[in-house]
């Protein structure tokens, strides 16, 4: 393993970002980008804001024709912007034809998803799908850069089915790079990024890819050059490691609930220390969204087709199950029954700032609310509108302040900062009875108490 820097100046800490796009001493290169959602479409604006001159492809027409026009058809922030920053540039075009899109690109990064299947292990289906049409129009110099999170060997499997199905393919090769992107944040980690890992087994792509970013960045980023399957590992082990830390803040703070003792404090103290630091500390809800769950199986799922047994995975696992009947139990242990209550559910999302719900600890909190008889009149601001499909019963309100009409408990579930800014003797007024179950420990408790209501948070005294 290989670490270098990506800038030159200085030691880049302060840098001011830079608007206009270096010239790196190779130039701009032509890159295609498959796949237009949130990690792809940051890639390719972002990629043609470095200077290069990127073709995104998608299949869904639709999507194009909204992209081109400068659209971005899901909530992600900063991203419109960039978007049509990036055409406006003139370096970047979408389109639905992958063969003509490959044609001359230098590197063709994958961005598609890979869901959890059967038994909870990535399904790389639609990678394969896309390689066996690379495998027609690729040709010897060109790279695959696969973004998409993928388990470990991907690289290697993917570049047998590229060589066995085509005949000039030989001496294209495959690089894994991960995305450390966090939906709602995806702009800026473009941007900034800690690191950026590039695996692969030849020196001259693994530098072509490293040029690639070198050209956009203005400070000092390390890049870590090793094998694909290590780069497939580092995805896979922070991504478990940060659910790990989330899941034992999670249950610290249960503990700190049942001795008095504030454990956001505790965290905020603990996290001073950098061996821990103070990120991915904050007690929540569980969590969820579509990549940390999803990851967290497939890790579990390699362990197992190897007979290996990992202990705190799967512990850190079935803790984020608990934690949703825990909140369910919050909720209870205010109300005495949940039989015909109301709630009002303020936040629907896995997190503030994306419209996403796949695996949102909303869903399965909720359904244990519904199935106890209680009613759910939900606000999100952003949430999107699959929310009917993935939690049928719910009510849907337009306003916050219809969501606390009748009921008998606002449930806190998402850390939008509007929520922050309510003005809750209004929502008060509007209740049956004063009770918030605060999951994102977002409010002050002296001012809730203050309009009379009982508050219950997450080990925040
Ligand atoms: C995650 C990783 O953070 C990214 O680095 C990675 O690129 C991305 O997955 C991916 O694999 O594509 P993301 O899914 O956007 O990003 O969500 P996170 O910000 O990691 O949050 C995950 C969950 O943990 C959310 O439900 C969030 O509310 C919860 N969380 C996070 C907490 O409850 N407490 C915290 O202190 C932090």
């Amino acid at each position: 393993m290989t670490i270098f820097s990506m800038g030159s100046e200085g030691d880049g800490k302060n840098s001011p970002r830079r608007d206009t796009p270096l010239s790196g001493p190779l130039g701009g290169k032509k890159i295609c980008v498959v796949g237009a959602g949130f990690v792809g479409t940051v890639a390719a604006a972002g990629f043609a804001k470095f200077g290069h001159e990127v073709i995104c492809v998608e299949k869904d027409p639709a999507r194009v024709a909204e992209l081109s026009r400068g659209k971005v058809p899901f909530f992600e922030r900063d991203l419109e912007e960039l978007l049509k920053s990036s055409l406006a540039g003139g370096r970047l075009t979408f389109t639905s034809n992958l063969e003509k899109a490959v044609d001359g690109s230098k590197a063709v990064f994958l961005t598609v998803g890979t869901p959890s299947a059967n038994g909870g292990r990535a399904d790389i289906s639609a990678l394969k799908d896309i390689i066996s049409v690379l495998s027609k129009c690729l040709s010897p110099g060109q790279i695959v850069v696969i973004k998409s999170t993928v388990p470990v060997g991907t690289a290697g499997s993917l570049k047998i089915i590229l060589e066995q199905n085509g005949s000039g393919t030989r001496g294209v090769e495959i690089i894994n790079n991960p995305e450390f992107l966090r939906e709602g944040n995806a702009v800026f980690d473009f941007f900034n990024p800690h690191r950026i890992v590039i695996g692969g087994d030849s020196h001259d792509a693994i530098e072509t890819v490293a040029h690639i970013y070198r050209m956009g960045m203005t400070r000092h980023v390390p890049i870590i050059t090793t094998n694909n399957e290590t780069a497939e590992m580092i995805k896979y082990a922070s991504n478990v490691y940060l659910a790990t830390k989330v899941g034992f803040v999670n249950e610290l703070a249960r503990l700190c609930d049942g001795v008095g003792v504030n454990a956001v404090e505790v965290a905020r103290v603990m996290g001073m220390d950098p061996r821990i630091g103070q990120e991915f500390l904050n007690p929540g809800p569980g969590w969820g969204g579509s990549c940390l769950p999803k990851d967290l199986m497939e890790f579990l799922g390699l362990a197992d087709s190897l007979g290996i047994s990992l202990v705190i995975p799967r512990a850190v696992h079935d803790a984020n199950q608990k934690q949703f009947d825990h909140v369910a139990q919050k909720v209870k242990d205010l109300l005495g029954t949940l039989e015909k209550k109301r709630i009002g559910v303020l936040g629907l999302t896995f997190k503030a700032d994306t419209s996403d719900l796949r695996d949102s600890p909303s869903i399965p909190i909720l359904k244990i609310l519904m199935e106890k008889g209680a009613e759910i009149m939900a606000f999100d601001p952003a949430a999107g509108d699959d929310l009917a499909a993935v939690l049928p019963g719910i009510n849907r309100v337009n306003t916050p302040y219809e969501s606390a009409d009748g009921s008998d408990c606002i449930l806190i579930l998402t850390e939008w900062s509007e929520f922050q800014l309510l003005d809750w003797k209004r929502m008060g007024d509007n209740m049956r009875t004063r009770n918030i179950v605060d999951t994102r420990n977002i409010l002050a408790p002296e001012l809730v108490k203050k309009y009379g209501f009982d508050y219950s948070s997450m080990g925040q005294i």
